[in-house]
């Protein structure tokens, strides 16, 4: 086996992400990970977050990035792009958390998403995806994209199996969602970037990208991209009717907490995705590949790896069982190592490949970039009572200057 390579690693955010990046990076097994620092706007928490791990807590984001190979963005999606392209300006590497980025309100005080022009969302968001864009080119860093739904084990199953059958997928259909974030940013658009629609339906609505590219590629050298989008979205909890029995939250400020998307690909097939925050029984996130030749069902969680009977909820005081589990009590798919279906471990050790041995990434800045102009396409469409509209898709890698391309 030939010498492993050392990475110095620099996290930004020292919150729920910036935790999950650390426990992945820590089994990555064929580079040396070091991570040398953290910095977040948080000093405390920053503080507390080195101190624990034995690392070095940064006073600013400079002297992170001159003391790193490659910088973890684990911050709100706000601040993705500013962090992002100080880190490629220096010819850093760049891991950055979903989504890529966004559009974050105008900034006045009464600001609220219902009232919103999804026209200048849309043109916001993909003006900041063609900055970050500009800044990858420009760098000698890439920027590899943290949509673990690429890396968890059956959505890359099913990239084998795309690749050595050369299946046609005609309809995917797929969702995340669960009773409700914690965060209190994601109550706000103006901190979250819109709601459901992009915080959680990014992530199967990546997958779904990422498998057409996939089926693409092998089978005619080409991915195979978005080219419209109609959607719906809705704030349930918001609803004067809404009848709260304790169970989902409900304090959003302006939020949607249920939306659907359907993509029409340049091949003429779809992808139809839910996300919602009005879901109960734990996380829902799964992923369904009809093809011309199979059928896939990814059961990214819940999924039946294990399953437990607890005829007392005391029991199990001390034992996780799964994300957003309402009660331990009675049958439980008790997920044995959540991280792994999640894909988290699986993303990192792809990423240090990447940056270390160059190897081609699977989830990069392109396909960030085609969930962006997705996301931001549908809410323009769900503004206009679902109306179809046309997604602009992104072409060129670092190093090759092409411009964004309207399909
Ligand atoms: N892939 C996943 O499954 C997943 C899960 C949760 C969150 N996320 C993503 O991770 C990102 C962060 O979410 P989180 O849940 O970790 O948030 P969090 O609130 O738990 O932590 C955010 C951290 O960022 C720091 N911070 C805020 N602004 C900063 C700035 N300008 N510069 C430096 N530090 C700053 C805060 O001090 C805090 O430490 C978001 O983009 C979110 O969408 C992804």
């Amino acid at each position: 086996m030939k010498q492993k390579k050392t990475v110095r690693t620099g996290i930004v955010g020292a919150g729920f992400s910036a935790t999950f990046h650390f426990e992945a990076l820590e089994k990555v097994y064929r580079t040396n990970v070091e991570v040398v620092g953290v910095f977040a706007a948080n000093r405390e928490q920053a503080a507390a977050y080195a101190q624990k791990r034995g690392i070095r807590d940064f006073e600013c984001l400079e002297a992170l990035l001159d003391a790193v190979d490659v910088v973890h963005v684990c911050v709100p999606p706000m601040f993705h792009e500013p962090i992002a392209v100080a880190a490629l300006a220096r010819d850093k590497f760049v891991v950055c958390e979903k989504p890529l980025t966004g559009y974050f309100g105008d900034g006045s005080p009464d600001f609220h998403w219902d009232r919103a022009d999804k026209r200048v969302a849309l043109e916001s968001a993909l003006a900041s995806v063609e900055r970050i864009l500009a800044a990858e080119r420009k760098s000698k860093g890439r920027l590899l994209y943290a949509e673990n739904w690429v890396h968890a084990p059956s959505i890359q199953k099913e990239r084998e199996i795309l690749e050595k059958t050369g299946g046609q997928i005609l309809w995917i259909h797929g969702e995340e969602a669960h009773s409700g974030s914690h965060s209190v940013d994601y109550a706000y658009a103006a901190r979250c970037g819109g709601g459901v629609l992009i915080g959680k339906g990014c992530h199967p609505l990546s997958a779904a990208l990422y498998l057409k590219r996939v089926e693409g590629r092998a089978r005619d050298g080409r991915p195979i991209r978005p080219r419209t989008v109609s959607a719906r979205t809705h704030a349930i909890t918001r609803l004067p009717t809404f009848r709260d029995a304790g169970h989902i939250r409900k304090d959003y400020y302006d939020i949607d907490d249920f939306s659907m998307m359907h993509v029409e690909f340049d091949d003429g097939t779809i992808a139809t995705i839910f996300a919602s925050d009005i879901v109960l029984g734990g996380i829902h996130n799964w992923l369904e590949v009809c093809a011309n030749n199979h059928r896939t069902i990814c059961n990214i969680n819940p999924n039946t790896a294990m399953q437990t009977y607890n005829p007392r909820e005391e029991y199990f005081k001390d034992i996780y069982v799964v994300e957003k589990i309402g009660t331990k009590q009675g049958w439980a798919s008790t997920s044995p190592d959540e991280d792994w279906f999640t894909g988290y471990p699986q993303e990192m050790e792809a990423f240090y490949r990447t940056i270390a041995y160059g190897q081609a990434p699977e989830s990069d800045s392109l396909l960030a970039a085609d969930s962006i102009s997705t996301i931001y396409s549908a809410y323009l469409s769900a503004s206009r009572g679902g109306t179809a509209v046309e997604v602009r898709t992104f072409e060129g890698g670092p190093g090759e200057a092409a411009p964004a391309k309207a399909t």
